[in-house]
């Protein structure tokens, strides 16, 4: 984004100025990783979020709140939608739709003819997993860190077509991507089909080498499907530079929409070969739409997606994912190495972004999280995994966090583990 850009979407009148203008010029020249420490300009987005006084929520992992602005037009969304009612659905809705979805294709990279709405992750990647004609010794390769729904529909397909699941396990703090893409490359047979890997993995926050992976499992004649429930708006990148051939996403997580937005890229080549979950004659099977038969939903959430992104672009994704990452190493640098503390999430800082996972030697992950809540008002989430060898709490600031908060959070864990 060049400097010109940068003030009108800094500045965008829609979403009412977030930096004084005065203030807008040193900001726009500032390098990002220069910009992630600046608290006095994360303080004005902050201001555009409603936060409770009542904790100090680290749990944005879940998903986002909506900021203030996007979620006063979704109000508006919801009004509009149910004062207009059928005469809506029946002549604006398909538009309004199909231009969510193109802005959404342009903010992933890819064509709107590639991509559509969906509900959130488990829809997206499911869609996938069940549409493959799966028959019996077909194999799928997974991993034990991977999100439980996922691996519970292949389980599914196992039991129903006699397909077989192939689960390997990933290193905490790998050396480099090799040992990661080598991993999965043990576990490809001449019978695998399909290679489930996550961007970014849900407990420990671990981002993984996907584009290396998938080239891998190209070159076996493996498909590629990648879980980025997490990685989409949290990270900078675009969807068809992974190499994977599907991509499923949470909006409701880092795009901060509301409730109950994903989306499911499929790479063109790849639409035909994939059975719906439900019937609808009315596209061809090359066209991928005939995936998102999702029957009368509300729509004022799709309408929503457009708002989100406005403000996700106000902010812009690298300046977004340098204070993110800078707020994770902000505080697992100072507990790193503290005696009984254990962090779950690479060392390496490329390897991961907002999301760490930090355990107490002896203290039970739901303990762990009970006493940061009760006693520090710290909200986090236990995650206690023994087949992913993930026993600790989820920690996720977001882009309102503030060094303070995670100075509150360090003392407190400090405390806990002496
Ligand atoms: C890695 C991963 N995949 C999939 C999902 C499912 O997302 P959703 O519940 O929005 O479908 C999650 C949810 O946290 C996740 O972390």
């Amino acid at each position: 984004m060049n400097k010109r850009e940068f003030l009108r979407t800094l500045g965008s009148a829609s979403l009412g100025v977030m930096v004084a203008p005065a203030t807008l010029e040193r900001y726009a020249r500032m390098p990002y990783a220069e910009l992630a420490q600046q608290d006095a300009f994360w303080a004005t987005i902050r201001g555009k979020y409603r936060l409770t006084p009542d904790y100090i929520n680290l749990e944005n992992g879940y998903y986002s709140m909506q900021a203030e602005p996007v979620l006063d037009a979704f109000m508006g969304h919801v009004r509009r939608t149910n004062y207009e009612a059928s005469r809506y659905m029946r002549t604006a809705q398909v538009p309004d739709k199909l231009r969510v979805r193109t802005r959404l294709a342009g903010l992933a990279g890819c064509s709107a003819e590639e991509l559509i709405v969906t509900r959130n992750t488990t829809e997206s990647l499911d869609t996938v997993i069940a549409g493959y004609d799966w028959t019996p010794g077909d194999e799928a390769i997974m991993a034990a860190q991977d999100y439980g729904a996922m691996l519970d529909m292949f389980k599914l397909q196992a039991r129903r077509y006699g397909m077989v699941n192939r689960v390997v396990s990933l290193p905490h703090d790998p050396r480099s991507d090799d040992e990661l893409v080598q991993v999965y490359a043990n576990a490809i047979t001449p019978r695998t089909r399909l290679l489930m890997v996550c961007h970014m993995v849900n407990i420990t926050g671990h981002i993984l080498p996907v584009r290396a992976i998938a080239d891998m499992a190209h070159a076996r004649g493996v498909d590629v499907m990648v879980d980025g429930a997490h990685a989409f708006a949290q990270l900078d990148f675009k969807i068809p530079d992974l190499g994977g051939d599907y991509y499923g996403a949470s909006l409701h997580k880092w795009l901060g929409v509301p409730l109950g937005a994903g989306i499911l890229y499929v790479r063109r080549e790849k639409i035909e070969k994939l059975w719906p979950i439900y019937g609808d004659s009315a596209f061809a099977d090359t066209d991928i739409r005939k995936l998102n038969h999702t029957g009368t939903h509300p729509v004022h959430t799709d309408l929503a997606i457009d708002d989100a992104i406005d403000f996700h672009e106000s902010i812009g994704i690298a300046r977004k994912e340098a204070r993110l990452r800078f707020l994770q190493q902000y505080w697992t640098r100072q507990v790193r190495g503290v005696p009984r503390i254990v962090l779950n999430t690479p060392s390496d800082s490329k390897r991961s972004c907002a999301i760490a996972n930090v355990g107490v030697e002896g203290v039970k992950p739901a303990d762990l999280a009970r006493e940061l809540f009760e006693r520090f008002r710290v909200w986090t989430v236990a995650i206690d995994r023994a087949e992913a060898r993930v026993h600790g709490v989820r920690v996720t600031p977001h882009v309102y966090t503030t060094t303070a908060e995670l100075d509150t959070f360090v003392g407190a864990l400090k405390a806990l583990a002496a």
